[in-house]
């Protein structure tokens, strides 16, 4: 993908989290100007290099003065990268988890529309796919063709997000925004426990044995800020292999032996579909876990 296409300044929220540290890295490695910004953070030095903002997502005042340079010595941004979020279901009350996720989501969606930006790219989640598919997946590999199915309250805000998106994008047709269902994120030091999940095929089948590396969900980002087409649309990320050594077959075979297998499967192939990703933004994982643990 030609650098040439990606925005000059984009504002990032969530820079301090765990996939946000990794995309405001690679965005800047690959010559984007980042605006920093998360309700944590930013006096500490490992948290985010460079231009740093303190914003809570919650006040929409704020988000504004961050997207228009509004705030004292930080210009605003061509394009935002939404990455902020209570992360995960159970980590904070539902209603609380509700009351951020949406009204982040939201003042950041009015924000750029108010500032006449034009990108958004944001997280979604592979959670609306349907996890932690207590219910059978319709088939695997999952993808973007079926309806979400939230099944906690993190993932009904997901599923509204994708649903606020749309009629962003309706009232906009310039409008280009890109919701990245991301599966289970990881740095390199997570990898360690791999291998213990092969002996209990029930311990991942919570998200099919995916996972996401945080650089590959970095370079997803990037493919999805050069990304030019308007209107609202979402893309599965997760790596291209399971986290598991068996194969992908006798996984599905093992745990979900009544789901249709709709494509001839590699041996880890991943069965949250990255193929509309490769296709139509052109992602491509580097990473795998393989490469960092001894794999018998
Ligand atoms: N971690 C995963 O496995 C996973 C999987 C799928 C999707 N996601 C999504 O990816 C995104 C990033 O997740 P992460 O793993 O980096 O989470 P994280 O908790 O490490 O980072 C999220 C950041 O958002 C910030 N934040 C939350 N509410 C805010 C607010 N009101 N104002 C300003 N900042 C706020 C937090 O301070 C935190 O630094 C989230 O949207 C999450 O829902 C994560």
């Amino acid at each position: 993908m030609s650098e040439s296409t990606l925005p000059r300044r984009v504002v990032v929220t969530g820079a301090t989290g765990k996939l946000g540290r990794a995309v405001v890295a690679h965005l800047r490695a690959v010559g984007v100007d980042v605006l920093a910004v998360d309700r944590v953070g930013g006096r500490d030095p490992r948290d985010v290099d460079g231009e740093f903002l303190l914003v809570d997502l919650t006040d929409y005042g704020q988000v504004v003065e961050a997207f228009t340079g509004g705030a004292d010595e930080h210009a605003g941004g061509d394009a935002i990268v939404h990455l902020a979020a209570v992360p995960a279901p159970g980590l904070m009350s539902n209603a609380t988890t509700f009351a951020n996720n949406s009204a982040a989501t939201y003042n950041v969606f009015a924000a750029a529309r108010a500032a006449g930006i034009k990108r958004v790219v944001w997280a979604s989640s592979e959670t609306v796919l349907g996890l932690p598919f207590d219910t059978p997946p319709p088939y695997a590999p999952v993808d973007e063709e079926y309806a979400p199915r939230p099944e906690s309250t993190y993932s009904l805000n997901k599923a509204l997000e994708e649903e606020m998106a749309r009629h962003f994008c309706r009232w906009d047709p310039e409008l280009v925004m890109v919701g990245l269902r991301f599966s289970n994120v990881m740095d390199v030091e997570d990898y360690a426990p791999f291998p213990s999940f092969d002996a209990d095929p029930r311990l991942r089948r919570w998200n099919l044995w995916g996972y996401i590396d945080a650089r590959d969900g970095a370079q997803a980002v990037e493919r999805a800020l050069a990304y030019d087409q308007p209107g609202a649309d979402v893309f599965v990320i997760a790596n291209a292999d399971t986290v598991m050594t068996r194969s992908s077959a006798s996984l599905m075979a093992e745990v979900y032996p009544g789901v249709e297998i709709r494509k001839e499967l590699g041996e880890h192939e991943t069965l949250l579909s990255i193929d509309k990703a490769r296709r139509v933004l052109g992602y491509e994982p580097q990473h795998s876990w393989r490469d960092h643990v001894d794999v018998l």
